[in-house]
């Protein structure tokens, strides 16, 4: 039986890293999550102080991309495949609200997003793979061979996104999370190098009213179906 790609694609906050890793642990399959790619290399440029979006800054912040190595290390006690920058564990820092604000006008400069794909790219797909972001079935792997675009109204995305942080214990305002996710959802479907769009051959699913499990019969119950085409 063929190793499947997974894309999955859609809005800000919509639980797609949940549905990600819990397929990709179902099938055995790797997971990668290319938002926290763009957050690692947000990160360094919060630390390196490269935001100004001055002209100048924006060649400077390309030049020191040289300088930074983002790999995944599995962990066996919390089953996560966690991210490091320059051998550093970022995991918790890339979820902060101070690189969610400023992670779209990151991603939004096409000398990194070249970058990113690049690396998303040298992924080694034979034992199958589930990639969640904004540009997966678009632009990394327009060949997948399933595509999804998750999507959820604004508000129950953002009540779970508040309630995930503050269960990590971090303090957050409501607004301030409502502000971010259309924001983000706005700046990333509106960038002119590979926006955020709805790819035809893709399936919509709107999760306000689903569950996790409800969403993975339903992906599971179309990964079967790809199996026995
Ligand atoms: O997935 P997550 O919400 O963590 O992604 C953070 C941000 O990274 C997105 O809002 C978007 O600006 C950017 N992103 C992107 N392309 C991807 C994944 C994420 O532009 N493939």
């Amino acid at each position: 039986m063929k190793n499947l790609t997974i894309a999955i694609d859609g809005h800000a906050s919509t639980g797609k890293s949940s549905i990600a890793k819990a397929l990709a642990t179902k099938y055995g399959y790797l997971y990668i999550n290319s938002g926290s790619m763009y957050r690692a290399v947000t990160l360094f440029a919060i630390e390196n102080n490269l935001l100004t979006m001055t002209k100048s800054n924006i060649s400077l912040f390309i030049k020191k991309l040289r300088e930074i190595s983002i790999n995944f290390k599995f962990n066996d006690h919390n089953l996560i495949s966690e991210i490091y920058l320059n051998s550093r564990n970022i995991e918790n820092e890339i979820g902060s609200m101070k690189v969610s604000e400023l992670v779209s006008e990151v991603a939004a400069i096409p000398e990194i997003r070249k970058e990113m794909v690049k690396l998303q790219r040298t992924i080694d797909r034979d034992k199958g793979v589930v990639m969640d972001g904004r540009d997966i079935g678009s632009v990394v792997f327009p060949d997948a061979d399933l595509k999804l675009f998750l999507t959820a109204s604004a508000s129950v995305r953002a009540k779970r996104r508040f309630e995930e942080m503050i269960k990590k214990g971090l303090k957050v305002s409501y607004d301030d999370i409502v502000y971010n996710i259309n924001n983000r959802d706005m700046l990333d479907s509106t960038r002119s190098d590979s926006p955020l769009i709805i790819e035809k051959d893709a399936i919509v699913i709107d999760n306000s009213n689903m569950s996790i499990d409800d969403q993975i019969n339903k992906i599971s119950q179309l990964i079967e179906d790809k199996f026995s085409n």
